[in-house]
């Protein structure tokens, strides 16, 4: 927001002059933040999806391009059934209260990952923001949900050899830059920051593509726990780093 640069342009050492575009965060720990609780491991989500509402308004106001969140993963299926129902449930009561107040909100949405194992009614609400979102300027907050790198990259080669089967594609031309319009991310730049809360050092299948330049942050907060306080000190991390592309 125009108005939050101008009152304040630096807090926690962060120079909102220079945001990185685009910062991506896998949303992790919400099971340990619950199990210290004592509380069951669907609390920890409920508490998750809190500060997914924060930390998103937050980098809106701030005047970030997009953010990117891993929401549940190509592997999340793997948790016990109740579990998974629990997530679904609490993606569905945020997407119709984002769908409610997008517009005064000005946050557009897109979804990454294979949405057709989801319930017809998450489908199609996921439908309905994207639309809604299409129809708007903001920032874009990119939900991550049944996403994979590698299904990414091996539906974006499907989708390529396909093209060169029916014959609108020729493999002989093919640059990176046109095998990334094959990916959910299309038309997205690639994240300048990812992050990752909860102390876990790895990847997880998240945007192994889109991640070839991207500065890392780990921070052992757990996701419940993070804050605009984390947020600053990812990004005044990230403003003090030298990206060189493999220049010099
Ligand atoms: C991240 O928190 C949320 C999802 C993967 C959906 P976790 O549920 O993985 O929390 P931990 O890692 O068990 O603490
Ligand atoms: C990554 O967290 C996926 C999401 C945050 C949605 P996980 O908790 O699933 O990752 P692992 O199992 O620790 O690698
Ligand atoms: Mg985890």
């Amino acid at each position: 927001m125009a108005f939050f640069k101008a009152k304040e342009n630096t807090a926690d050492g962060v120079d909102f002059q220079r945001l990185p575009r685009h910062i991506a965060i896998i949303m992790d720990g919400n099971g340990r933040w619950a199990k210290r609780r004592g509380l069951p491991r669907t609390a920890g989500h409920a508490a998750g999806a809190e500060t997914f509402r924060t930390i998103a308004t937050y980098c809106r106001d701030i005047g970030l391009d997009y953010l990117t969140v891993y929401a549940f993963s190509t592997e999340n299926w793997k948790r016990p059934a109740q579990e998974v129902s629990a997530i679904m449930g609490l993606l569905k009561k945020y997407l119709l209260e984002a769908v409610a107040k997008m517009e005064r909100d000005r946050v557009k949405m897109e979804f990454f990952g294979d949405l057709s194992p989801l319930s017809p009614e998450l489908r199609e609400l996921c439908q309905r923001t994207r639309e809604i979102s299409r129809r708007y300027e903001g920032c874009q907050v990119n939900i991550c949900l049944n996403y994979g790198g590698r299904d990414e990259l091996t539906r974006a080669a499907r989708a390529y050899a396909r093209d060169c089967v029916e014959g609108r594609a020729d493999p002989e031309h093919l640059t990176d830059s046109q095998f990334g319009g094959y990916l959910f991310s299309k038309g997205v730049p690639d994240p300048d920051l990812i992050i990752r809360p909860s102390g876990e050092l790895r990847l997880s299948n998240f945007l192994l593509w889109q991640s070839a330049y991207a500065e890392f942050y780990f921070t052992d907060v757990l996701w419940p726990d993070f804050s605009k306080q984390e947020l600053h000190r990812a990004i005044a991390a990230y403003q003090s780093r030298s990206r060189r592309f493999g220049g010099v």
